[in-house]
C-alpha cells in the first residue's frame, strides 16, 4: 500500500516527485523526468507570459490551428516550449498538440505519449487575465523501439497515467495526478521553484458557483436551459473567466461547476477531448469530482477517433455534476 502523499506542505516539486516514485505504475524514473520536463517548460513560459505585455509576443499571429482558432503569438511560443522540454528527454514518443495537425513524432524509443493543450485561455493574453497549460501523460501501447501506432495515440483518458495542468495566475500553480490523489504546487519566481502548497486536494462534493459563457445560451439544449435557471432560482453566483484552466481550477477549490455544452456554432461543444477535457476529467476524478458529458457519459471512458475531436464538458463537484445530468 502506498499512501496518498509522503511530504508535508513546503517541499520542493523535485523531491515530491522523487518520493512519491513508488505510486507509479511503471517503477522507472522516466514519468518523474518527464513531469519535471513539464515543470521546467512551464517556468519558461511562465517567464514569457509574466512580461507579455514588455517584449512583442502579445497579438496574433495570422494563421489558423486545426481547431479553427487564431492563433497568438503565446500559442506558438508555449507549443515549441514544451516540444523542445520533451523531445530532449527521450521518454516521449509522441506528442499531440493542440497547436499541430498531426500528432508529432519525438523519440521512437521513449515509451510516452503525451496530449498537451500549450496554452490555455488564448484570449486572455492580450487582457492579463489568467490563461493556463493541460498536459496528458499516456503508456504507449506497441513495444518502444517501433514507430508510433494508432493504438498509441487514440488513447481513452481512463488510460492516463498522468494528467494535470498550469495556472499562470495571480501566482502560478502547478496541480498534477499520478492517480494516487491531486496534489498543488505553487511556484516561487524567486527561487525558481515548485513547492507543494496544496497537499491531496479534495473538489467539494457540493458549490454554489456555475461557469458557463451563457452568452451562447439561445442555442443550448432545453435541459441546460431549465438547469440554469434552476441555478438562478438557487440564487447560484456565476464566474466565467474565459480560460478552462481557471475556471476548473476555482471551482476544484470552491466547489462548483462548469459547463461547455453544445451550441449552435460548436454542435459537440467547443473543448477539444484530448488535450483539454481528459486531464481534467482526471484530476477531477481524482479530488473526488465528476466529469461527464452532460448525459452520464463519463469522459474518461470516450474512445478517441481524431486528435481534435470535441465533446460538450460537465465537471466539477459530484452532485453538481449529477444535479445537472438530471435535467437531460
Ligand atoms: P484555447 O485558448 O486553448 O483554444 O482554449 C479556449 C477554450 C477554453 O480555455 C475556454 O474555457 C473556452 O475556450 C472559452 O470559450 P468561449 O469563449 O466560447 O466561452
Ligand atoms: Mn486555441
Ligand atoms: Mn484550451
Ligand atoms: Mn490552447
Amino acid at each position: 500500500e502506498t499512501s496518498r502523499i509522503a511530504q508535508p506542505i513546503g517541499s520542493a516539486l523535485d523531491r515530491f516527485i522523487k518520493n512519491n516514485q513508488n505510486q507509479f505504475q511503471y517503477a522507472s524514473g522516466e514519468l518523474s523526468q518527464i513531469l519535471r520536463d513539464i515543470a521546467l517548460a512551464s517556468k519558461v513560459v511562465n517567464r514569457e507570459v509574466n512580461k507579455a505585455g514588455l517584449i512583442d509576443i502579445m497579438g496574433a499571429v495570422g494563421s489558423t490551428n486545426m481547431a479553427g482558432d487564431q492563433q497568438q503569438k503565446l500559442d506558438v511560443l508555449a507549443n515549441i516550449r514544451f516540444t523542445r522540454a520533451l523531445a530532449k528527454g527521450g521518454e516521449v514518443a509522441a506528442l499531440i498538440s493542440e497547436e499541430s495537425e498531426t500528432y508529432v513524432d519525438l523519440n521512437n524509443d521513449g515509451k510516452y505519449v503525451i496530449a498537451i493543450d500549450p496554452l490555455d485561455g488564448s484570449s486572455n493574453i492580450d487582457v492579463n487575465v489568467s490563461i493556463g497549460t493541460i498536459f496528458s501523460v499516456y503508456r504507449r501501447k506497441s513495444p518502444a523501439g517501433l514507430p508510433i501506432q494508432e493504438e498509441d495515440i487514440l488513447q481513452k483518458g481512463s488510460e492516463q497515467v498522468a494528467a494535470g495542468y498550469i495556472l499562470y495566475g495571480s501566482s502560478t500553480m502547478l496541480v498534477y495526478t499520478t492517480g494516487y490523489g491531486v496534489n498543488g504546487f505553487t511556484y516561487e519566481p524567486s527561487l525558481g521553484e515548485y513547492f507543494l502548497s496544496h497537499p491531496d486536494m479534495q473538489m467539494p462534493d457540493n458549490g454554489k458557483i456555475y461557469s458557463i459563457n451563457e452568452g451562447l445560451s439561445n442555442s443550448f439544449d432545453t435541459s441546460v436551459k431549465e438547469y440554469l435557471n434552476d441555478c438562478k432560482e438557487k440564487a447560484f453566483t456565476a464566474r466565467y473567466i474565459g480560460s478552462l484552466v481557471a475556471d476548473f481550477h476555482r471551482n476544484l477549490l470552491k466547489g462548483g461547476i462548469y459547463i461547455y455544452p453544445p451550441t449552435a456554432k460548436d454542435p459537440k461543444g467547443k473543448l477539444r477531448l484530448m488535450y483539454e477535457c481528459n486531464a481534467l476529467a482526471f484530476v477531477a476524478e481524482q479530488a473526488g469530482g465528476k466529469a461527464s458529458d452532460g448525459r452520464g457519459g463519463r469522459i474518461l471512458d470516450i474512445q478517441p477517433t481524431g486528435l481534435h475531436q470535441r465533446t460538450p464538458f460537465f465537471v466539477g463537484s459530484k452532485h453538481m455534476v449529477e444535479h445537472a445530468e438530471r435535467f437531460a
